[in-house]
């Protein structure tokens, strides 16, 4: 029998990974100012999303969810939002025509700020500070002053989440999301590309799809959906005040959504089943997600499941696999056959990044482009041998000319690292590489069409 649920509920659960605010009547203030904000998206949005996501678990459709690790106040710039959509529209459009089905885009964009930390403090040169844990609770620089957390910084965060979703919605709905543009930008990479030569193929294709589509009449002018695209946010629901804060009930239907963001998702560190996090996103309606690393048994994610989705509802959880390129292989299955022996719906996506995370010899956070393109290869491996599908990927990116991820046609080295390591937290796969790992992965999905085919037309 489900224990009753209401938006503070999770306030009488154990809770981790978020911060002490040394003035509680502040926070008080803070909350009590935000609950008066105007909502960020609606419900209807978060329900056209999940029934998305329906499709992905079945296979008709699939999910790219990226950006950046951390959003930054210093670096809220109109230019970088577009850059990092702009990245995103290029890899769907790739992923599209390798996959053959439609690309849910969701962006960890517009909220993304609250970071989990390994360590609660960081001692440097014998001093001991609290941990930098995200903008929206504290400040990077190592001092005590901007390391003391401070909810007005929350009302910060959601200011800049409206104005990020702001120019999202004008970019999706607007005329900059054109498909023929969108492709014009590919061929630019592919033309650039010191690998280029190995994705002109494909680009050659498209062209040839677009201009064959052209000539039908379809062309952006007489057919909105080459012109428009939806885009949805999401981040980690790791600040339960502030989702609180943002959770309303929806007029339509009378159920309580999470306004901050089309899509919440629990972290790996805070997916305890008797804990806050759990307990909050049990009764939210939006789709959720759960991060599952390494350590996640499979019983535990029925549990977990059982919680998140008692109803079974497709498209309401997603499991987000973040095992590292050398035990995927060895983990999902179990994972994949529980479920599907519990006679379970869910989202199967891929996060390479988070449990392929090394140090350099030079001292910086990285990840080898490898690694990432192995995991999620191998990812992809395991679905088709246990028959399920492979939902999605999700990654950590930025539209952004940066060197957080070593390899790729740029070949960054672990020298380069230094030149433009600017991530607030984890390292990020820049503009290039990101685009780059999609030309791969859309040619793996499309061999993969090719031979299911073969064997297809071999068996009728
Ligand atoms: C993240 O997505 O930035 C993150 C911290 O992931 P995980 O919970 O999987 O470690
Ligand atoms: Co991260």
């Amino acid at each position: 029998m489900a224990q009753r649920w209401t938006p503070d509920t999770w306030r009488g659960k154990p809770i981790e990974q978020v911060p002490e605010y040394p003035d509680g009547d502040a926070l008080d203030r803070v909350e009590e100012q935000l609950r008066r904000y105007p909502p960020l998206v609606f419900a209807g949005e978060a329900r056209r999303l999940k029934a998305r996501l329906a499709q992905a678990a079945d296979g008709e459709a699939f999910l790219l969810q990226g950006g950046d690790c951390a959003e930054s106040f210093a670096e809220f710039h109109p230019d970088n939002i577009r850059d990092t959509f702009r990245v995103l529209l290029q890899m769907a459009v790739v992923l599209t025509f390798g996959a053959a089905c439609p690309v849910v885009k969701v962006g960890r964009m517009a909220g993304q700020f609250a970071k989990p930390r390994s360590s609660d403090t960081e001692t440097r040169d014998g001093v001991t500070l609290p941990s930098y844990r995200g903008d929206n609770v504290n400040g990077m620089e190592f001092t005590a002053e901007a390391r003391r957390p401070d909810p007005d910084r929350l009302v910060q965060g959601y200011n800049q989440s409206a104005a990020t979703l702001n120019l999202l919605r004008a970019f999706a709905q607007g005329g900059y999301a054109d498909l023929q543009k969108v492709h014009q930008w590919n061929l630019g990479f592919v033309a650039d590309s010191p690998l280029g030569e190995r994705y002109r193929d494909l680009a050659n294709r498209l062209d040839e799809t677009l201009a064959f589509m052209a000539a039908c009449g379809l062309t952006s002018e007489t057919t909105p959906q080459l012109r428009e695209t939806d885009f949805f946010t999401s981040h980690e629901g790791l600040l339960l005040n502030y989702e609180q804060a943002m959770t309303r009930v929806d007029s339509t239907t009378g159920d309580w959504y999470d306004t901050s963001a089309h899509m919440l998702w629990i972290g790996d560190r805070t997916r305890r089943l008797d804990g806050a996090h759990v307990e909050f996103m049990r009764g939210i309606h939006n789709p959720v997600a759960l991060k599952a690393g390494p350590a996640l048994e499979p019983d535990e994610l029925i549990r977990l499941i059982d919680v998140l989705n008692p109803a079974n509802e497709a498209g309401r959880l997603t499991v987000i696999a973040r095992l590292g390129a050398d035990q995927v292989e060895r983990l999902l299955p179990p994972l994949i056959r529980t479920v599907r022996r519990e006679g379970r719906t869910v989202v199967w996506v891929c996060d390479p990044m988070h449990a392929n995370t090394v140090k350099s010899a030079n001292g910086y956070k990285t990840r080898h482009f490898d690694r990432i393109l192995t995991e999620v290869r191998s990812f992809f491996a395991v679905h088709k041998a246990e028959g399920s599908h492979a939902g999605g990927v999700h990654f950590e990116m930025t539209g952004q000319d940066v060197t957080e991820c070593v390899g790729g046609a740029q070949a960054i080295t672990e020298a380069g690292l230094s030149d433009r390591y600017h991530t607030h937290c984890d390292p990020r796969l820049n503009a290039k590489q990101a685009l780059e790992l999609a030309f791969l992965l859309a040619e793996t999905l499309k061999e993969e069409r090719v031979l299911e085919r073969g064997r297809a037309a071999a068996l009728s």
